[in-house]
């Protein structure tokens, strides 16, 4: 497989580290990037070729993978009206940017593909939700699942417009642990513990927790339940948490993250 990279940053390293690092590498990655530095690191870390504008980068490619930021896409894609062709995928990972947007610019017949993953793909362990617009077929999903799945897992969805409820879950979720995770931290130092004692405490619980809800093939609620002796501290803890709202708090967080997603994708606001 050949692959373009438009925009040669953080994401873009993350799904060309996973790519090179897996079994069955690309035949040949190229990216095309503005910035001297963006290519310089590029082309000294992988066996990737890099150039100043897209051109080079997306002639030859099968997998034309939208890196940049989501500001600078309308520019992106201008540029890449007159070059890219029907054989080619053309995989977004730019937040917000629908696929109408994508269509409308480069043409109706071009297969897209819009994914969003998250932080975590920068060591490996992100989590990406793919959906393809209309003109993809079965080879055009395969594609874009190869990318995504080198800095992670993946998940389809069926309905653009669930990708700004994929946004306000995993998107900005590694955001909700880093909180929780501080917050415990910040309890454990109130308690008495050293500060390095309970900022270990709270980030490998947060790890360790993570880990083992990924291994198990448990429902994470029975993994809290098993976890909870009756009358126990655990309990404690969790009956405190849940007088204060923690579940409904979360939901209000994932829906005000949902909406503004909308908001900056420019849709309608939906439920
Ligand atoms: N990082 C995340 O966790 C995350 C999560 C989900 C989705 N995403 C999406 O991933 C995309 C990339 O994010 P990132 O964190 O990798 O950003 P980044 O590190 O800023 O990378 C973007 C790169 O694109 C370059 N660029 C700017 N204009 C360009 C152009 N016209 N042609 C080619 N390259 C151009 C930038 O160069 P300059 O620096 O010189 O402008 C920069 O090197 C964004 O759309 C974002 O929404 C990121």
């Amino acid at each position: 497989m050949n692959i373009a990279f438009i925009g040669g940053g953080n994401m873009a390293a993350a799904l060309i580290a996973g790519l090179y690092g897996a079994d069955n590498p690309p035949n040949r990655t190229r990216v095309s990037d503005p910035s001297p530095e963006a290519r310089e690191r590029l082309e000294a870390a992988y066996p990737v070729e890099c150039f100043a504008d897209a051109q080079a980068a997306v002639e030859g490619a099968d997998v034309i993978v939208l890196a940049t930021k989501p500001q600078v896409m309308p520019t992106v894609l201008e540029a890449l009206a007159p070059l890219v062709e029907r054989r080619q995928t053309v995989v977004s990972i730019a937040a917000g940017i629908t696929i109408a947007a994508i269509s409308r610019a480069l043409g109706d017949d071009i297969p897209i593909v819009r994914t969003m993953p998250n932080t975590p793909a920068l060591v490996g362990k992100g989590i990406s939700g793919l959906y393809a617009g209309p003109a993809c077929n079965d080879a055009h999903r395969k594609n874009a699942q190869r990318i995504m799945a080198a800095a992670g897992e993946v998940v389809w969805l069926d309905d653009e417009a669930l990708m700004d409820v994929v946004t306000a879950v995993s998107g900005s979720g590694p955001a909700y642990y880093f909180l929780l995770t501080e917050a415990l931290r910040d309890a454990g130092q109130a308690g008495g513990l050293p500060p390095a004692t309970a900022a270990k405490l709270a980030l490998h619980t947060a790890r360790g927790a993570g880990e083992m809800a990924a291994q198990s093939e448990l429902d994470v609620a029975e993994l809290r339940r098993r976890v909870t002796s009756p009358g126990g501290t655990t309990q404690a803890a969790l009956e405190a948490l849940t007088e204060g709202g923690f579940n409904e708090l979360v939901a209000k967080a994932v829906k005000a993250a949902t909406e503004r997603g909308r908001e900056l994708s420019g849709e309608e606001s939906g439920s």
